[in-house]
Protein backbone atom coordinates (compact mmCIF):
# COMPACT_ATOMS: atom_id res chain seq x y z
CA UNK A 1 0.00 0.00 0.00
CA UNK A 2 2.81 2.11 1.24
CA UNK A 3 4.75 2.10 -2.38
CA UNK A 4 1.25 2.88 -4.09
CA UNK A 5 1.41 6.55 -2.15
CA UNK A 6 5.02 6.87 -2.85
CA UNK A 7 3.83 6.51 -6.36
CA UNK A 8 1.11 8.58 -6.53
CA UNK A 9 3.44 11.52 -4.97
CA UNK A 10 6.13 10.82 -7.05
CA UNK A 11 3.94 11.62 -9.90
CA UNK A 12 2.04 14.04 -8.59
CA UNK A 13 5.21 16.04 -7.64
CA UNK A 14 6.26 15.96 -10.89
CA UNK A 15 2.68 17.37 -12.67
CA UNK A 16 2.83 19.84 -10.13
CA UNK A 17 6.25 20.93 -10.96
CA UNK A 18 5.49 20.75 -14.62
CA UNK A 19 2.01 23.03 -14.39
CA UNK A 20 2.42 25.84 -16.71
CA UNK A 21 -0.01 27.74 -15.25
CA UNK A 22 -2.33 28.58 -12.69
CA UNK A 23 -5.43 26.66 -14.95
CA UNK A 24 -3.05 23.45 -15.38
CA UNK A 25 -2.68 23.42 -11.87
CA UNK A 26 -5.86 23.35 -10.40
CA UNK A 27 -6.43 20.75 -12.85
CA UNK A 28 -3.66 18.45 -11.41
CA UNK A 29 -4.74 19.26 -7.72
CA UNK A 30 -8.14 17.94 -8.48
CA UNK A 31 -6.89 14.69 -10.43
CA UNK A 32 -4.46 14.11 -7.14
CA UNK A 33 -6.65 15.82 -3.98
CA UNK A 34 -9.94 15.87 -5.39
CA UNK A 35 -13.14 13.84 -4.08
CA UNK A 36 -12.58 11.13 -6.49
CA UNK A 37 -8.79 11.22 -6.24
CA UNK A 38 -7.11 7.94 -5.39
CA UNK A 39 -5.16 9.31 -2.63
CA UNK A 40 -8.31 10.74 -0.50
CA UNK A 41 -10.06 7.63 -1.17
CA UNK A 42 -6.96 5.70 0.00
CA UNK A 43 -7.72 7.78 3.63
CA UNK A 44 -10.67 7.52 3.62
CA UNK A 45 -10.49 3.79 3.51
CA UNK A 46 -8.06 3.54 6.29
CA UNK A 47 -10.65 2.91 8.93
CA UNK A 48 -11.97 -0.12 6.85
CA UNK A 49 -8.14 -1.51 6.99
CA UNK A 50 -6.86 -4.31 9.34
CA UNK A 51 -6.03 -2.78 12.87
CA UNK A 52 -1.71 -3.37 11.97
CA UNK A 53 -2.12 -1.79 8.60
CA UNK A 54 -3.99 1.50 9.56
CA UNK A 55 -1.28 3.18 11.64
CA UNK A 56 1.44 3.23 9.08
CA UNK A 57 -1.09 3.60 5.99
CA UNK A 58 -2.87 6.26 7.25
CA UNK A 59 0.50 8.04 8.29
CA UNK A 60 2.08 7.54 4.82
CA UNK A 61 -1.18 8.82 2.89
CA UNK A 62 -1.39 11.94 5.01
CA UNK A 63 2.10 13.17 4.76
CA UNK A 64 1.91 13.29 1.24
CA UNK A 65 -1.14 14.80 0.84
CA UNK A 66 0.45 17.36 3.27
CA UNK A 67 3.45 17.31 1.12
CA UNK A 68 1.13 17.86 -2.57
CA UNK A 69 -1.00 20.39 -0.54
CA UNK A 70 2.76 22.52 0.07
CA UNK A 71 4.03 21.58 -3.15
CA UNK A 72 0.77 23.05 -4.46
CA UNK A 73 0.51 26.48 -2.61
CA UNK A 74 3.96 26.84 -3.36
CA UNK A 75 3.98 26.52 -7.15
CA UNK A 76 0.64 28.74 -7.36
CA UNK A 77 2.25 31.81 -5.89
CA UNK A 78 4.75 31.17 -8.75
CA UNK A 79 2.45 30.59 -11.20
CA UNK A 80 0.44 33.19 -9.95
CA UNK A 81 3.53 35.97 -9.50
CA UNK A 82 4.47 34.74 -13.19
CA UNK A 83 1.20 35.63 -14.33
CA UNK A 84 1.21 39.01 -13.05
CA UNK A 85 4.80 40.05 -14.61
CA UNK A 86 3.30 38.56 -18.08
CA UNK A 87 -0.09 40.62 -17.64
CA UNK A 88 1.62 44.38 -16.16
CA UNK A 89 3.79 43.83 -19.44
CA UNK A 90 1.08 42.88 -21.56
CA UNK A 91 -1.27 45.55 -20.40
CA UNK A 92 1.77 47.99 -20.27
CA UNK A 93 -0.10 51.33 -20.96
CA UNK A 94 2.07 54.29 -22.93
CA UNK A 95 0.39 57.51 -21.33
CA UNK A 96 2.00 59.71 -23.86
CA UNK A 97 1.03 58.02 -26.91
CA UNK A 98 -1.97 59.88 -28.62
CA UNK A 99 -5.29 58.52 -27.96
CA UNK A 100 -7.30 56.39 -30.70
CA UNK A 101 -8.66 57.82 -32.33
CA UNK A 102 -5.99 60.61 -32.14
CA UNK A 103 -8.00 63.90 -30.59
CA UNK A 104 -8.25 66.72 -32.26
CA UNK A 105 -6.00 68.95 -30.89
CA UNK A 106 -7.95 72.03 -32.29
CA UNK A 107 -6.54 75.41 -33.95
CA UNK A 108 -5.26 78.92 -33.18
CA UNK A 109 -8.48 81.56 -33.36
CA UNK A 110 -8.35 83.68 -36.65
CA UNK A 111 -7.61 86.67 -34.53
CA UNK A 112 -4.63 84.80 -32.85
CA UNK A 113 -3.38 83.82 -36.46
CA UNK A 114 -4.00 87.45 -37.66
CA UNK A 115 -2.07 89.26 -35.03
CA UNK A 116 0.70 87.16 -35.35
CA UNK A 117 0.70 87.38 -39.53
CA UNK A 118 0.44 91.34 -38.79
CA UNK A 119 3.43 90.74 -36.19
CA UNK A 120 5.82 89.12 -38.47
CA UNK A 121 4.85 91.89 -41.14
CA UNK A 122 5.95 94.59 -39.00
CA UNK A 123 8.86 92.51 -37.26
CA UNK A 124 10.03 92.07 -40.47
CA UNK A 125 10.11 96.07 -41.15
CA UNK A 126 12.33 96.21 -38.20
CA UNK A 127 9.02 96.88 -35.20
CA UNK A 128 9.99 95.39 -31.97
CA UNK A 129 6.61 94.27 -30.25
CA UNK A 130 5.77 95.44 -26.87
CA UNK A 131 2.55 95.16 -24.84
CA UNK A 132 0.94 97.35 -22.03
CA UNK A 133 -1.69 97.04 -19.38
CA UNK A 134 -5.40 97.38 -20.03
CA UNK A 135 -6.14 99.21 -17.05
CA UNK A 136 -4.67 102.38 -17.60
CA UNK A 137 -5.09 105.81 -16.17
CA UNK A 138 -6.15 108.33 -18.01
CA UNK A 139 -2.85 110.57 -17.83
CA UNK A 140 -2.07 107.80 -20.54
CA UNK A 141 -5.08 107.29 -21.93
CA UNK A 142 -6.00 110.50 -22.72
CA UNK A 143 -3.94 113.31 -21.18
CA UNK A 144 -0.58 112.76 -22.42
CA UNK A 145 -2.13 112.20 -25.96
CA UNK A 146 -3.46 115.69 -26.34
CA UNK A 147 -7.12 114.72 -25.52
CA UNK A 148 -8.87 118.40 -24.62
CA UNK A 149 -10.65 117.96 -21.70
CA UNK A 150 -13.63 118.00 -23.50
CA UNK A 151 -12.71 115.35 -25.71
CA UNK A 152 -15.93 112.73 -26.04
CA UNK A 153 -13.86 109.60 -25.58
CA UNK A 154 -13.09 110.86 -22.03
CA UNK A 155 -16.81 110.71 -21.29
CA UNK A 156 -18.46 108.07 -18.86
CA UNK A 157 -20.93 106.85 -21.78
CA UNK A 158 -17.76 106.05 -24.02
CA UNK A 159 -15.27 104.73 -21.65
CA UNK A 160 -15.38 101.93 -18.94
CA UNK A 161 -14.15 103.48 -15.66
CA UNK A 162 -12.49 101.70 -12.81
CA UNK A 163 -12.03 104.95 -10.62
CA UNK A 164 -11.78 108.44 -11.10
CA UNK A 165 -8.69 108.68 -13.21
CA UNK A 166 -8.62 104.87 -14.41
CA UNK A 167 -10.12 103.44 -17.49
CA UNK A 168 -10.29 100.43 -19.27
CA UNK A 169 -7.65 101.62 -22.41
CA UNK A 170 -9.78 102.82 -25.10
CA UNK A 171 -6.91 102.25 -27.56
CA UNK A 172 -3.70 100.76 -27.87
CA UNK A 173 -2.56 104.16 -28.47
CA UNK A 174 -1.30 104.82 -24.21
CA UNK A 175 1.67 102.73 -24.87
CA UNK A 176 3.39 105.30 -27.07
CA UNK A 177 3.67 107.22 -24.45
CA UNK A 178 4.67 104.41 -22.00
CA UNK A 179 7.15 102.89 -24.58
CA UNK A 180 9.06 106.20 -25.04
CA UNK A 181 9.30 106.86 -21.34
CA UNK A 182 11.40 103.62 -21.47
CA UNK A 183 13.48 104.27 -23.70
CA UNK A 184 14.92 107.06 -25.68
CA UNK A 185 14.99 107.21 -29.57
CA UNK A 186 15.46 106.07 -32.31
CA UNK A 187 11.84 103.62 -31.80
CA UNK A 188 10.24 101.28 -33.45
CA UNK A 189 7.53 99.35 -32.25
CA UNK A 190 4.10 97.96 -32.51
CA UNK A 191 1.95 96.99 -29.48
CA UNK A 192 -1.11 93.97 -30.24
CA UNK A 193 -3.95 93.90 -27.59
CA UNK A 194 -7.25 94.58 -26.32
CA UNK A 195 -9.05 97.58 -25.83
CA UNK A 196 -12.97 98.56 -24.31
CA UNK A 197 -15.56 100.69 -25.63
CA UNK A 198 -19.00 101.25 -24.32
CA UNK A 199 -20.25 100.07 -27.21
CA UNK A 200 -22.60 97.14 -28.38
CA UNK A 201 -23.83 96.58 -31.82
CA UNK A 202 -23.44 94.45 -34.87
CA UNK A 203 -20.18 96.34 -35.84
CA UNK A 204 -19.11 97.10 -32.18
CA UNK A 205 -18.36 94.79 -29.39
CA UNK A 206 -17.32 96.22 -25.75
CA UNK A 207 -13.91 94.66 -25.91
CA UNK A 208 -11.96 94.23 -29.68
CA UNK A 209 -7.88 94.49 -30.17
CA UNK A 210 -5.82 96.76 -31.80
CA UNK A 211 -2.24 96.72 -32.94
CA UNK A 212 -0.81 100.25 -32.80
CA UNK A 213 2.70 101.42 -34.43
CA UNK A 214 5.24 104.12 -33.66
CA UNK A 215 8.04 104.89 -35.30
CA UNK A 216 10.48 107.81 -33.57
CA UNK A 217 13.80 108.69 -35.41
CA UNK A 218 15.28 111.78 -37.26
CA UNK A 219 13.78 112.75 -40.77
CA UNK A 220 10.60 110.83 -40.17
CA UNK A 221 8.24 111.91 -43.02
CA UNK A 222 4.63 111.39 -44.03
CA UNK A 223 6.20 109.42 -46.86
CA UNK A 224 7.93 106.87 -44.41
CA UNK A 225 4.72 106.26 -42.65
CA UNK A 226 2.88 105.45 -46.53
CA UNK A 227 5.94 103.50 -47.19
CA UNK A 228 5.39 101.51 -44.31
CA UNK A 229 1.59 100.79 -44.49
CA UNK A 230 2.19 100.01 -48.33
CA UNK A 231 4.09 97.01 -47.41
CA UNK A 232 1.99 96.02 -44.95
CA UNK A 233 -1.20 96.49 -47.49
CA UNK A 234 0.56 94.44 -49.41
CA UNK A 235 1.86 91.56 -47.05
CA UNK A 236 -1.68 91.61 -46.21
CA UNK A 237 -4.15 91.70 -48.96
CA UNK A 238 -2.23 91.08 -52.09
CA UNK A 239 1.26 92.44 -54.21
CA UNK A 240 -1.22 94.52 -56.13
CA UNK A 241 -2.06 96.82 -53.63
CA UNK A 242 -2.29 100.66 -53.53
CA UNK A 243 -2.56 102.98 -50.16
CA UNK A 244 -3.81 106.18 -50.05
CA UNK A 245 -3.71 109.08 -47.04
CA UNK A 246 -6.83 110.86 -46.23
CA UNK A 247 -6.97 113.88 -43.94
CA UNK A 248 -8.67 113.41 -40.74
CA UNK A 249 -8.56 113.96 -36.95
CA UNK A 250 -6.94 112.71 -34.20
CA UNK A 251 -5.69 114.64 -31.27
CA UNK A 252 -2.45 112.75 -30.80
CA UNK A 253 -0.93 113.40 -34.44
CA UNK A 254 -0.71 116.08 -36.83
CA UNK A 255 -1.09 115.75 -39.47
CA UNK A 256 -3.59 112.87 -39.08
CA UNK A 257 -5.14 110.57 -41.66
CA UNK A 258 -7.18 107.21 -42.33
CA UNK A 259 -5.60 104.94 -44.53
CA UNK A 260 -7.53 103.24 -47.51
CA UNK A 261 -6.21 100.24 -49.63
CA UNK A 262 -7.46 99.63 -52.54
CA UNK A 263 -10.32 97.07 -53.21
CA UNK A 264 -9.08 93.43 -53.32
CA UNK A 265 -12.84 92.63 -54.59
CA UNK A 266 -13.39 94.78 -58.02
CA UNK A 267 -11.73 96.99 -60.42
CA UNK A 268 -12.38 100.43 -59.52
CA UNK A 269 -15.34 99.42 -57.90
CA UNK A 270 -17.02 97.18 -60.29
CA UNK A 271 -17.12 93.38 -59.58
CA UNK A 272 -16.13 91.10 -62.50
CA UNK A 273 -20.03 90.39 -63.70
CA UNK A 274 -20.28 94.04 -63.70
CA UNK A 275 -21.77 95.18 -60.17
CA UNK A 276 -21.40 97.86 -57.58
CA UNK A 277 -18.63 95.78 -55.59
CA UNK A 278 -20.53 95.32 -51.95
CA UNK A 279 -17.02 95.23 -50.00
CA UNK A 280 -15.82 98.78 -50.88
CA UNK A 281 -19.62 99.93 -51.95
CA UNK A 282 -18.56 101.25 -54.98
CA UNK A 283 -15.94 103.65 -53.82
CA UNK A 284 -12.66 100.91 -54.71
CA UNK A 285 -11.15 101.81 -51.76
CA UNK A 286 -11.14 100.56 -48.14
CA UNK A 287 -10.50 102.32 -44.97
CA UNK A 288 -7.88 99.91 -43.11
CA UNK A 289 -6.75 102.08 -40.15
CA UNK A 290 -5.88 105.61 -38.17
CA UNK A 291 -2.48 107.20 -38.35
CA UNK A 292 -0.44 110.63 -38.72
CA UNK A 293 2.82 112.17 -37.69
CA UNK A 294 3.55 112.54 -33.99
CA UNK A 295 2.27 115.50 -32.82
CA UNK A 296 4.69 117.74 -31.12
CA UNK A 297 2.43 118.30 -27.43
CA UNK A 298 2.80 114.42 -27.53
CA UNK A 299 6.86 114.90 -27.57
CA UNK A 300 6.54 117.27 -24.92
CA UNK A 301 5.55 115.11 -22.50
CA UNK A 302 7.96 112.88 -22.64
CA UNK A 303 10.44 115.24 -24.02
CA UNK A 304 12.97 114.64 -20.66
CA UNK A 305 13.32 111.20 -21.68
CA UNK A 306 14.98 112.25 -24.87
CA UNK A 307 12.12 113.34 -27.08
CA UNK A 308 13.04 116.75 -28.49
CA UNK A 309 10.33 117.70 -31.02
CA UNK A 310 13.13 119.97 -32.89
CA UNK A 311 15.26 117.48 -33.61
CA UNK A 312 12.75 114.19 -33.87
CA UNK A 313 9.86 113.11 -35.99
CA UNK A 314 7.57 110.14 -35.85
CA UNK A 315 4.73 108.52 -37.10
CA UNK A 316 1.75 106.21 -35.29
CA UNK A 317 -1.15 103.87 -36.78
CA UNK A 318 -3.45 102.20 -35.41
CA UNK A 319 -5.66 99.60 -36.81
CA UNK A 320 -8.41 97.22 -35.58
CA UNK A 321 -7.11 93.15 -35.72
CA UNK A 322 -10.88 92.51 -36.11
CA UNK A 323 -11.42 94.97 -39.14
CA UNK A 324 -7.84 93.21 -40.44
CA UNK A 325 -9.76 89.35 -40.31
CA UNK A 326 -12.39 90.25 -41.28
CA UNK A 327 -11.77 92.07 -44.72
CA UNK A 328 -9.06 89.30 -45.34
CA UNK A 329 -11.53 86.72 -44.48
CA UNK A 330 -14.91 87.99 -45.47
CA UNK A 331 -16.37 87.58 -42.58
CA UNK A 332 -19.30 89.20 -42.28
CA UNK A 333 -20.21 89.77 -38.66
CA UNK A 334 -17.99 91.12 -35.66
CA UNK A 335 -19.78 89.00 -33.32
CA UNK A 336 -18.33 85.96 -35.19
CA UNK A 337 -15.21 85.90 -32.99
CA UNK A 338 -16.44 85.92 -30.12
CA UNK A 339 -19.54 83.44 -30.09
CA UNK A 340 -17.09 80.24 -30.20
CA UNK A 341 -19.06 78.58 -32.75
CA UNK A 342 -16.51 75.96 -33.70
CA UNK A 343 -18.40 75.64 -37.31
CA UNK A 344 -16.72 78.86 -37.81
CA UNK A 345 -13.58 78.60 -36.05
CA UNK A 346 -12.78 75.32 -37.74
CA UNK A 347 -12.57 76.88 -41.11
CA UNK A 348 -9.34 78.98 -40.38
CA UNK A 349 -5.87 77.86 -39.02
N1 LIG B 1 -6.15 105.27 -31.37
C1 LIG B 1 -6.98 105.46 -32.51
C2 LIG B 1 -8.30 104.78 -32.34
O1 LIG B 1 -8.47 104.05 -31.42
C3 LIG B 1 -6.33 104.90 -33.75
C4 LIG B 1 -5.11 105.69 -34.12
C5 LIG B 1 -5.21 106.78 -34.96
C6 LIG B 1 -3.87 105.33 -33.62
C7 LIG B 1 -4.13 107.54 -35.32
C8 LIG B 1 -2.75 106.09 -33.97
C9 LIG B 1 -2.90 107.19 -34.83
O2 LIG B 1 -1.55 105.79 -33.52
O3 LIG B 1 -1.81 107.89 -35.17
O4 LIG B 1 -9.18 104.97 -33.11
Amino acid sequence: MNDRIDEIRTEAEAAIAAAPDSAALEHTRIQYLGRKAELPNLLRGVAELPPEQRGAVGKAANQARQTLDRLIEARAGELAAQELDAKLVEDRVDVTLPGDPPPSIGRLHLLTTTRREIEDIFIGLGFNVAEGPEIETVYYNFDALNHDVTHPARGRTDTFYAGPDVVLRTHTSPMQIRAMELQCPPIYIIVPGRVYRRDSDITHTPQFHQIEGLAVDTDITLADLQGTLLAFARATFGEERQVRLRPHFFPFTEPSVEVDVSCFNCKDGTTADGRRCPLCKGTAWIEILGAGMVDPNVFAYVRQHGYDPERIQGFAFGMGIERIAMLKHGVPDLRLFFDNDIRFLEQFG
